[in-house]
């Protein structure tokens, strides 16, 4: 296992796309490091550059203390999973599992086998690692079949077993689940969870999908056109963004967004979105910015029915007459879209919330749990 970590990367192709601009970013030893953003944000490419398959314009990349901008990919001791996962189509799943292993042993690279003797015990070594990769990843079963006999999902496992099986010292994996239906996905999502809890091999997860970030990342990287926006648990990610774009990109549904200006009545201080005022928490860091215009950002789940309890319950701050326009049943919750004045709001409410069945509603903002943006340069105000 090792660190990787990257250092003031750059890379620009042709003239002038940026596709991966200053980027510093640890990866610590052992860790599952999630990488996230919207499509072209330059995940795949700084994926590439740890690989050795695209080189850097700037910058340095680490993997362990070394350097490795100038050791080709072979040496680097990483096993990448692609998006479009390439089996050998003429190979049997175990031929296919253990193909790395053999080329490996040839180039008399594979050090568990160093001290093996003959060539009966190597191909004995090699039949135990393959049969305990595909009994770790429920594939057991399928080794004599090729990959046309075998389900998307299942390939997509052969092709992790694969990966898992050299025992490298760093995963890459570039978007393993995207092919996967919804079940499948996030039934190989926890595999994968499980899996490096098993083997705890430095991992760095390439995805557009908020929810596998947070899900599956002990930290995450926020991308956006080519520039880090912010590296955190999910959680701290969740609750503390450090800008709109994050703010908006992570948590379904997202949050709702108002213009908006601070303002000062008595001695009180306010967020004013012009259909409703929110009065802050005392001591909110906006109290600098009386007069300013800022960005008000309100999460669905800081939004309650205030006859339920909720954080505000027997308080009258923050409560607003809505009217409800839309409501969408999942069961646990409702997702409803109200009105207040002309601000739409989407706010998820609990499912035992009698708002679904109501044109006007009473509904409670917690201001605890609003964002603050400065309305300039979008960063959080906390
Ligand atoms: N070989 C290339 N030549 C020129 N531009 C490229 C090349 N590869 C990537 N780019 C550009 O670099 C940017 C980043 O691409 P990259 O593939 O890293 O994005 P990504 O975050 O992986 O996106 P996606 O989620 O769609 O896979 C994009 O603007 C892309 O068009
Ligand atoms: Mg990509």
């Amino acid at each position: 296992m090792a660190a990787v970590e990257f250092k003031d990367v750059n890379k620009v192709f042709g003239k002038d796309v940026k596709a991966v601009s200053d980027l510093s970013l640890g990866i610590k030893d052992g860790e599952f490091m999630v990488l996230v953003g919207p499509s072209g944000c330059g995940k795949t490419t700084a994926l590439r550059i740890v690989a050795g398959l695209e080189e850097a314009s700037g910058g340095d990349v680490f993997i362990g203390s070394v350097r490795v901008n100038d050791v080709p990919p072979k040496d680097r001791d990483i096993a990448m999973v692609f998006q479009n996962y390439a089996l050998y189509p003429h190979m049997t799943v175990y031929d296919n599992i253990a193909f790395g292993l053999r080329l490996r042993e040839l180039k008399g690279f594979f050090w568990e086998m160093a001290h093996l003797k003959d060539a009966r015990e190597i191909r004995q070594s090699i039949d135990d690692r393959v049969r305990e990769v595909a009994k770790m990843l429920g594939i057991d079963q399928l080794l004599l079949r090729r990959p046309r006999e075998l389900s998307g999902g299942q390939r997509q496992r052969v092709a992790l077993a694969r990966a898992i099986v050299r025992k490298p010292k760093v995963f890459l994996m570039d978007e393993p689940l995207s092919n996967l239906d919804a079940k499948l996905r996030i039934q190989t999502r926890a595999e994968l969870i499980r899996l490096h809890r098993t083997l705890g091999i430095t991992t760095l997860y390439v995805t557009h999908d908020q929810v596998e970030a947070m899900t599956m990342g002990q930290r995450m990287a926020i991308m956006k056109d080519g520039l880090l926006q912010q590296v955190d648990e999910p959680e701290r990610v969740y609750a503390e963004p450090a800008n709109k774009f994050v703010a908006g990109f992570v948590g379904s549904p997202p949050m709702n967004f108002f213009d908006a200006k601070i303002m000062k009545m008595g001695d009180r201080f306010f967020v004013d979105a012009s259909d409703f005022k929110l009065a802050l928490p005392a001591g909110h860091a906006a109290q600098n910015l009386e007069g300013q215009a800022v960005t008000l950002g309100i999460r669905p789940e800081a939004i309650f029915d205030a006859a339920l309890d909720g954080p505000m319950k027997g308080t009258a701050e923050n409560t607003f007459d809505a009217k409800v326009d839309v409501v969408e049943a999942l069961g646990h919750q409702y997702v409803a879209y109200l009105k207040i004045g002309a601000q739409t709001l989407v706010a998820s409410l609990d499912a035992n919330s009698g708002i679904r069945n109501q044109e006007n509603a009473r509904v409670a903002i917690d201001s605890n749990q609003i964002h603050i943006f400065d309305a300039s340069t979008e960063q959080a105000i906390r």
